[in-house]
């Protein structure tokens, strides 16, 4: 049996963070992945405000001091001026990886039209790829399944597979 994959589910909100609501979407991260990976992954939680260097050192630190496989972010990719998830991950990414927001917007679209509003984006730093979700809890349900299996194989190319 291979060692359980390290993941970090990463909150990214104002209110939530504040206490002002619960973090509805983070936790819905959680319960997806721990059904997706066998054997079931280590799962790291964050819950922080957005604010673009806060952002960008916890995503540091999970892929340099703790060295996760995945990081799943949500919240923050939209058009208002506190957003600021996919400029935080673009300062700390090497490589881009475009398609996961690209996907996670077109299939959205089709039932949701204000999906577009996401700029949510993905890439890698060194062996950990980073991955942007919505806010919406329910967004959790609708964009991260469609993605498993590139998440997947992402993972065997950073591991060397
Ligand atoms: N995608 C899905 N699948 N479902 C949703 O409800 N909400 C949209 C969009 N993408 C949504 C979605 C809306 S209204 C916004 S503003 C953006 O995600 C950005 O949300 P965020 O700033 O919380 O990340």
């Amino acid at each position: 049996m291979s060692n359980p994959l390290r993941i970090a589910r990463v909150t990214l909100s104002d209110r939530a963070s504040a206490g002002v609501y619960a973090d509805l979407s983070g936790p819905e991260i959680e319960r997806v992945l721990l059904a997706a990976f066998d054997p079931a992954p280590i799962i790291l939680s964050r819950l922080i405000p957005d604010d673009r260097a806060v952002i960008g050192d916890t995503l540091r630190t999970l892929c340099d001091i703790d060295a996760c496989d995945l990081v799943v972010t949500t919240g923050g990719t939209g058009p208002a001026p506190r957003d600021v998830t996919p400029e935080a991950t673009r300062d700390v990414i090497e490589r881009e990886l475009p398609g996961f927001g690209e996907a996670m917007r077109t299939l959205s679209f089709a039932r949701v039209p204000t999906a577009i509003l996401s700029r949510a984006t993905a890439g890698t730093r060194g062996r950990t790829l980073i991955v942007n979700l919505p806010g919406n809890p329910k967004a959790i349900g609708e964009c991260l399944p469609p993605l498993l299996p590139a998440i997947r194989e992402c993972l065997k190319h950073l591991r060397g597979g």
